[in-house]
């Protein structure tokens, strides 16, 4: 693209409103770090942009606005946005020597957690944004264009999701047969080494109402796998059709009551919130697929009870049983932290010894980062990053290990997929197998949104190969 600018057209009713070719169209580029509930953040903030007229690209160099939606959870994930705005003031500037705007934005937890840092640090960031304020993002905008630096963190009184833009159903459909879908935020749990309670603010759960407008919303524009999120997601509670209270397993079966909804998720769980009607949710659903990301962290009580988290690991492990009695087909991941402070050797095993016995499909594990603010940074007896680097490879190793056996385990089963999107090769496409799983299949584009049942037959390193089966 040309840095020249492009004349303004005799009328500007004359401009045909095609995305990319109106020279009046601003063009937004927002990148997301973190978890998924960001990811669900940045398509409303997109969404509510193009209600103001901008179109997303996927180009940053031809961005008017560039928008960070960052991360805070750990001290990497911060850095990394003050490395990218480095980078970006770098552009800007090449932008003005050319007569060029160029915005930059910063939103999510980093901007939540240190707006003030971020105007003193990165002098080319016009706006900051909290994650629950981005329903005033294009006021913002409009505020900084007339030249103030703008920050909007305190949390509002209004309930964002009230204020924010409905996706066009056109838009919903071109973003695939799988959605996102936020029915809770923030956290009360305050685990002695996350910042999300700090960030996202004290647990809200979205009403009943709201969820089943979008989710139908959803499902009308072609969506057939909607996945609930919350930093604390069964932690949701509200209110049945006669005013009784509800919790997400009551909510997961309302949800199944709608037709052309063929699956539902739910992430990110907390031991403590898994109630017996959220279990049996498992047992009788069979719109709900049977993958369960419940994290644990640690195996060992003495440091499970030194992050909060409240419960212990022989709770966590009879928890699982009962869960896995209700659905024996169910896979599932966790979370796990090595080097929590003041972790001995001796405990890190713990958390060995309890993978062992769960036995995971999936995991995600990090080195314990002290983040400022917590009650862990004040901790002493801080381990050294040597030795949570080697915690750090032992415990991925085996994490792997099981990984890889559950993979191959799927060999020779016949299970349904839903097909997501283009394959690798012309004539393939990947689905989704009930486990989260990759899988590749011959099949044809016309069939995506279709579910099909499939033979697996090999595996990869992320993904699984299948033949088609008729059933
Ligand atoms: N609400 C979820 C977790 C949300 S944060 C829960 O309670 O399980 C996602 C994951 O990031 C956590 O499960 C934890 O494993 C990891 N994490 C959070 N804070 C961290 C820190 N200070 N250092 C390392 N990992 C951290
Ligand atoms: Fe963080 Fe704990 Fe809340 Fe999860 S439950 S978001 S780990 S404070
Ligand atoms: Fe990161 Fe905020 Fe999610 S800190 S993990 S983006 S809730």
């Amino acid at each position: 693209m040309s840095d020249q600018i492009i004349p303004l057209p005799a009328t500007a009713e004359a401009a045909a409103p095609v995305p990319g070719t109106n020279p009046n169209t601003r063009k937004v580029f927002i990148k997301t770090y973190g978890c998924q509930m960001n990811v669900y953040d940045s398509v409303r903030m997109g969404d509510a942009l193009a209600s103001e007229g901008y179109v997303t690209t996927e180009a940053m160099e031809e961005a008017d606005l560039v928008l960070l939606n960052t991360c805070h959870i750990r001290e990497k994930a911060a850095e990394k946005v003050y490395s990218a705005l480095g980078r970006l003031r770098e552009m800007k500037k090449e932008r003005a020597a050319n007569g060029r705007e160029m915005m930059i934005g910063v939103a999510g937890c980093v901007a939540q957690a240190e707006g003030e840092e971020i105007l003193r640090r990165a002098p080319a960031v016009d706006v900051v944004i909290g994650p629950q304020t981005y329903h005033r993002l294009p006021e913002a905008l409009k505020r900084a264009r007339q030249g103030e630096r703008v920050i909007e963190t305190d949390y509002a009184v209004e309930d964002k999701f009230e204020h924010l833009p409905k996706t066009e159903k056109a838009v919903i459909r071109s973003r695939g047969v799988t959605s996102f879908l936020t029915v809770q935020e923030g956290c009360d749990k305050f685990c002695t080494f996350c910042v999300v309670p700090y960030t996202r603010g004290s647990e809200v759960s979205r009403p009943l109402s709201q969820i089943l407008d979008e989710a139908k919303r959803l499902v009308e524009a072609g969506v057939r796998e909607i996945t609930l999120l919350g930093q604390n997601v069964n932690a949701w509670h509200g209110e049945g059709p006669k005013g009784e209270a509800w919790g997400l397993g009551d909510l997961l079966y309302r949800l199944s009551e709608i037709p052309g909804l063929a699956r539902l998720r739910y992430t990110t769980s907390h031991p403590r919130d898994m109630d017996d009607r959220l279990i049996e949710a498992h047992r009788h659903l069979r719109t709900l697929m049977p993958y369960l990301h419940l994290p644990v962290q640690a195996g060992s009580d003495r440091v499970l009870k030194a992050m909060n988290r409240r419960h212990t690991a022989q709770e966590y492990i009879r928890l699982i049983e009962r869960i896995r009695a209700a659905r024996p087909d169910i896979a599932l991941s966790g979370d796990f932290i090595v080097g929590f402070p003041g972790e001995t050797e001796a405990e890190f095993e713990d958390t060995l010894r309890l993978v062992e016995t769960v036995r995971y499909a999936q995991a995600f594990s990090f080195k314990y980062s002290t983040r400022p603010g917590t009650p862990g940074a004040e901790l002493g007896s801080q381990v050294a990053e040597e030795v949570k680097a080697e915690r750090l490879e032992r415990l991925q190793a085996l994490l792997l290990k099981q990984q890889h056996e559950f993979a191959e385990g799927c060999v020779g089963k016949v299970i349904d997929i839903l097909l997501e999107k283009p394959g690798r090769n012309a004539g393939q496409l990947i689905g989704r197998s009930p486990w989260l799983q990759s899988v590749n299949v011959d099949a044809k584009s016309s069939q995506i949104g279709d579910i099909i049942s499939v033979r697996i037959i090999g595996t990869g390193p992320n993904s699984l190969f299948a033949e088609r089966i008729e059933r």
